[in-house]
């Protein structure tokens, strides 16, 4: 039984209960993060911390940890869990009140974390990619903020698993933003594009990291919009998230993306991203 901490204790996972006038359950009312830790080490810690204030900031809930106490919490939850690499979650919500859409006063936040075994992607996805479709983002208007109310992503993802694909990608106005739980890049006339942080994506953590390892290695990139005509001709596509790294996709809407393997950029960026992942874990 894995260990989670609700509210300021670690239990086994069968004994932690949330009241169910916690708005969590009743509206969906909080936010999130999802966190690697490697080796013990978590990853770009700072940056998921500044992104959850952020999300924090923007829904009216106060952070009820510290810096300090959010990473002594999830180092615990390290520690209870004992696996190698993890998937660390978090999330807090606006506490227990009567219904009612108005914010209460004075609620006290609930602040639940798990942790999950993190495998690294398989060898047959890295070889031969995925399968992704073109879905029209049927969001709101503030996808920057990591909300736990993600009945549209729940969607839109199934939609595509329906379809025997592993992603959908997003696309409003004719741009293509990002995937249902995932960050969006492509190769095109020579260039590594992603789509500018903004309110119909999420600024990922892996999406910096991958601009960050494109700045420092000479890789010619750009945060630019991506007009689907462009995602449909692209050279490669690439979806990233903390606990998928990097994706590449051979096959959107039934045609073959290029070649229809993962291309020369996805294995040089694949290979960056490891030695980063292994620089983390040495003590
Ligand atoms: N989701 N965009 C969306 C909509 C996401 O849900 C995610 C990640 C990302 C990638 O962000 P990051 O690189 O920080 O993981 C982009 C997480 C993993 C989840 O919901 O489980």
């Amino acid at each position: 039984m894995t260990t989670v901490y609700l509210n300021g204790k670690f239990l086994p996972a069968d004994q932690a209960c949330v009241p169910v006038l916690d708005r969590g359950f009743i509206f969906g009312d909080g936010v999130y993060e999802v966190i690697p830790a490697y080796g013990g080490t978590l990853f770009r810690f700072d940056e998921h911390l500044q992104r959850l204030q952020n999300s924090l900031d923007a829904v009216r809930i106060p952070n009820p940890l510290s810096t300090a106490g959010w990473r002594t919490l999830l180092g615990e939850l390290i520690v209870q869990n004992d696996s190698d690499d993890q998937s660390l979650y978090l999330q807090i919500t606006r506490g227990s009140a009567e219904r009612d859409h108005a914010m209460p006063l004075n609620t006290v936040p609930t602040v639940f974390a798990m942790s999950k075994p993190l495998h690294p992607v398989n060898q047959h996805i890295r070889e031969h990619g995925v399968v992704a479709i073109t879905l029209d983002d049927i969001r709101w208007q503030r996808c920057h903020i990591k909300a736990i109310s993600l009945l549209p992503n729940i969607l839109l993802r199934q939609e595509a698993l329906d379809q025997g694909a592993a992603e959908a990608i997003l696309i409003r106005d004719g741009l293509a933003n990002e995937g249902a739980a995932s960050n969006l890049f492509i190769v095109i006339d020579g260039e590594l594009i992603t789509p500018p942080t903004g309110p119909f994506l999420l600024p990922g953590i892996t999406r910096d990291l991958i601009l960050e390892l494109a700045r420092t290695n000479g890789i010619v990139h750009r945060e630019r919009n991506i007009r689907r005509d462009e995602l449909q001709r692209a050279d490669e596509i690439w979806l990233t998230s903390s606990t998928k790294e990097i994706l590449p996709v051979t096959m959107l809407d039934n045609t073959s993306v290029a070649s229809g393997k993962p291309g020369p950029l996805f294995q040089r960026m694949l290979a960056l991203y490891q030695n980063y992942k292994q620089q983390l874990r040495k003590p």
